[in-house]
């Protein structure tokens, strides 16, 4: 049964262009999950826009020295290009600047407030003499109490996203004159958290099918107590708060700015001449609501967004919230100021979108911190669109061409090997909507171009090129079949490569009026006789230099801002505390590495002997990319002993040999002078 899906994905701030930090953590793979969707029969709204108020925003203008207004309109036209160039299909891209989120988002806090769902209390808050304003915010940096990063805004540290008052932080300083705040008292609105907190701990313990990223992050801070949050602030720049009394004051951003997912919504309803049609989407209990974002936002999508949805009682609330983690840039964190990224604007004056797409998509920061580098980048185009997907499709059509007159070729006493290809068109198409219905996107990327790579080598070893002479039935039977799975991964393909997949639909005559869906994909979608057009091809190889100048580029960039090209360090949060008990389970020991060799028909994995004084054994280790075998022959590492063996690749694995993921330098081993067999605890 088709289902109805409201999908949002985090509204960017309008104060600089968009990263790929953003696209890796959001949006990219929102859209992979809205065009499966789509694919899937399902009804999909996809809504997106700019969030354009904030003290983010008026940082900006401060430093550049001109208005909020100008900023936001400057980059909110940037952005919402480069994500339309990057084929991103959002329903619609809003912004909270405009005269009906102004109007809904009031609405919406009225509502709140007649409900006596807010506190009003009086307290003491940084005041910036100089500047004659309260530091609300990100006015404000300084150590955060949880995980002692020096950089923490006054409303959130973006390292390990715990939510902040600036009271909160050690060794608060004004970003805006430097100068030592004083503490005066202002009043505010606040939500109670507390009062929500059952209700809260049920809803998000029903909820079995979240990452356990996101599911972390909730159940951290649900054990550490909720409080109150200010729901308002003082400053000019904002939503007005709509209560008299409240002059000068406007609606916390993080209270307005989720409220834009509803306000973008309202607006696509009047465009597409349905102004009702967003309560369907909004208001009625069958609608899955999916918000993606990054983790920096968690707390906010799982927390006091649906404590805002269900108080005011007429909304649905999450069914998940797929949570990203960060993606980092060549070993470096990602960063603005310091020059440290990749602007998705500038990539696209350099490459295809599909490019970007699907190396990121096969690459994303699902689970954990993940790293784009443009020599992956490199490998993951030459390597899997040129020379499996793109060379699978070239082969196929140009045979077609030459030796079956542009025309598929039927189908005739097919061998076991036919039969069982065009039944893998069904089961990779079931394996990849699996992964897509359960945010794996990394896999759903996997499986789909592990179908073209089964394509590729079926191809290969049926030998078209020996048996259009030896026996041209077999021959026809290879490009049948091989051409049936090409039209197959026209669609399985799509939500990763849409523009690829148009072209190939359109090569194979199988562009209908609507869309294609993932159910009608069959191994007979092509008819005998159907005429092929024959195509450029798909993806060209990138030469190293075209590498080697975006390195150079990135390069440049930094030492422009700095002087220098010193990355920062990107440090993996630290996972949640273990009993000393859950420790002690490890049995962590001392090993020799006797020999290695590498694992055939695999890039990743060694096969690893080693000695642990009271037996050698073998071990699969996932670090061929980064080591020779004969480079670690005699190395004494550290290795967890007792870990259940399992089979990889056919090779029995007993144990795990730890890793240190050195953020500048990659892998490392966790070296020991202690003699082989040697406990470590
Ligand atoms: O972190 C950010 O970039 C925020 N602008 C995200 C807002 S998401 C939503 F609530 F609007
Ligand atoms: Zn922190």
């Amino acid at each position: 049964m088709s289902k109805r899906v409201l999908v949002t994905a985090a509204l960017p701030y309008a104060n600089g262009p968009l990263h790929l930090g953003h696209i890796a953590g959001a949006y990219l793979p929102s859209d992979l999950y809205c065009r499966y969707k789509r694919l899937a029969g399902d009804e999909v709204l996809f809504i997106c826009g700019s969030d354009e108020h904030g003290v983010p925003i008026t940082i900006a203008a401060d430093k550049e020295g001109v208005s909020p207004q100008e900023i936001v309109d400057r980059y909110h036209g940037i952005n919402k290009k480069a994500f339309e160039d990057f084929g991103i299909s959002f329903d619609y891209y809003g912004r909270t600047s405009s005269a009906t989120h102004r109007e809904i988002s009031q609405k919406f806090f009225r509502t709140l407030h007649e409900k006596g769902v807010f506190i009003k209390k009086t307290e003491q808050q940084y005041y910036d003499v100089k500047a004659g304003m309260f530091l609300a915010d990100r006015y404000m940096k300084g150590t955060c109490p949880k995980c002692g990063y020096e950089e923490a805004y006054g409303d959130q540290c973006e390292k390990c996203g715990t939510a902040l008052s600036p009271t909160e932080l050690i060794n608060p300083k004004s970003m805006l004159s430097g100068e030592q705040p004083e503490m005066r008292e202002t009043e505010h609105w606040y939500i109670p958290l507390g009062n929500y907190e059952n209700w809260l701990k049920e809803w998000i313990g029903s909820k079995t099918d979240w990452k356990p990223n996101v599911l972390g992050q909730c159940n951290s801070w649900l054990d550490a107590g909720l409080g109150d949050r200010a729901v308002t602030r003082d400053l000019k720049w904002g939503v007005p708060v709509p209560l008299e009394g409240a002059e000068g004051k406007v609606l916390y951003v993080w209270f307005d700015a989720p409220i834009g997912y509803i306000s973008a919504s309202v607006e696509w309803a009047a465009q597409i001449g349905d102004p009702e049609g967003w309560k369907l989407f909004w208001q009625d209990d069958e609608t899955e609501l999916v918000h993606f974002i990054g983790k920096d936002n968690i707390v906010f999508h799982c927390i006091i967004f649906p404590v805002m949805l269900k108080t005011h009682g007429k909304y649905v609330v999450p069914k998940n919230v797929p949570a990203n983690e960060y993606l980092n840039l060549e070993g470096g964190k990602l960063s603005t100021s310091r020059g440290w990224a990749v602007w998705l604007h500038e990539y696209l004056e350099a490459f295809e979108p599909d490019l970007l797409r699907y190396a990121l998509a096969a690459t994303m920061p699902e689970t954990k911190d993940a790293d784009f580098q443009w020599k992956d980048f490199q490998n993951r185009v030459n390597n899997d669109l040129a020379d499996v997907f793109g060379n699978f499709v070239f082969r196929t059509f140009s045979f077609i061409g030459r030796f079956f007159d542009g025309k598929m070729p039927p189908l005739l006493n097919p061998s076991e090997q036919d039969l069982a290809m065009l039944e893998e068109i069904k089961q990779s198409g079931a394996r990849i909507a699996k992964a897509y219905e359960s945010f794996k996107f990394k896999e759903a990327a996997l499986h789909t171009i592990n179908l073209a790579r089964a394509g590729n080598k079926y191809f290969t070893e049926t030998e078209p090129w020996h048996t259009r002479k030896s026996n041209i039935e077999a021959c026809g039977n290879t490009l049948h079949v091989s051409a049936q799975i090409v039209a197959a991964l026209s669609v399985y393909f799509e939500p990763i490569l849409p523009a690829a997949c148009k072209k190939l639909k359109s090569a194979l005559n199988i562009t209908f009026n609507g869309m294609l869906l993932w159910e009608e994909v069959k191994p007979d979608m092509i008819s005998v006789g159907q005429e092929i057009t024959p195509m450029e091809i798909l993806f060209k190889k990138i030469e190293d230099d075209a590498i080697q100048s975006q390195v150079a580029l990135l390069e440049a960039k930094a030492a422009a801002k700095a002087g220098t090209t010193v990355k920062e360090v990107s440090y993996e949060t630290e996972k949640k505390g273990i009993a000393f008990g859950d420790f002690e389970k490890l049995d962590l020991r001392a090993a020799e590495i006797l020999a290695a060799e590498k694992v055939p028909k695999s890039k990743k994995l060694l096969k690893i002997k080693i000695n642990l004084g009271y037996e050698q054994r073998t071990i699969v280790s996932g670090i061929a990319e980064y080591f020779q075998p004969e480079d670690i022959i005699g190395k004494r590492v550290a290795v967890v002993a007792n870990l259940i063996p399992r089979k990889i690749m056919g090779i029995e694995s007993k144990g795990m040999i730890l890793m240190a993921h050195d953020a500048t330098d990659g892998l490392r081993f966790v070296e020991t002078k202690a003699g082989p067999g040697s406990c470590i605890n």
